[in-house]
């Protein structure tokens, strides 16, 4: 799911080689599924596109669909030190791209958000500029 219809047809593009997938247009904090009904949630870089109080109805909306002791697998931006040789260039970025959120999404840690919601953050990677999370529903 995304919110844009070009991203949409890009993603539909990208895998027309599987079938049994199906392409929704919605909001990730207000999401058109029913509760615990996913086993595994994924967001790819998606939260440092949003305010801090959209990531936090995001992670509430994952954990309303998710069943229990479900996977939320994330991946995003680095955030400032995590890396800390990094951090001139996470600060640059959003100096030449218009992303007006980036800079609370990377000074406010994300696994604590996803633990105060009550997920359990399993493993942390840092992936170069990336980061990847996996978290468990409790
Ligand atoms: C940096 S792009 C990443 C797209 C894709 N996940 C990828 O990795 O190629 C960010 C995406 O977030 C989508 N987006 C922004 N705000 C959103 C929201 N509130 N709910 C759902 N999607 C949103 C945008 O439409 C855009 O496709």
């Amino acid at each position: 799911m995304d919110l844009s219809d070009a991203y949409l047809k890009k993603a539909q593009e990208e895998l027309k080689a599987y079938k049994n997938i199906n392409f929704v247009r919605a909001k990730a904090e207000d999401l058109p599924f029913k509760e615990a009904s996913f086993d595994v949630v994924t967001s790819v870089f998606l939260f440092h596109e949003v305010p801090e109080e959209v990531r936090k109805d995001i992670l509430i909306e994952a954990k309303r669909i998710l069943k229990p002791g479900g996977l939320f697998l994330f991946m995003d931006s680095l955030q400032l030190q995590d890396t800390p040789d990094l951090d001139w260039a996470l600060l640059d970025f959003p100096k030449n791209f218009h992303e007006p959120f980036y800079k609370n999404y990377v000074s406010n840690p994300i696994e604590d958000q996803f633990t105060e919601l009550g997920f359990d953050v399993l493993e942390v990677k840092k992936v170069f500029l990336s980061k990847v999370i996996i978290a468990r529903i409790k």
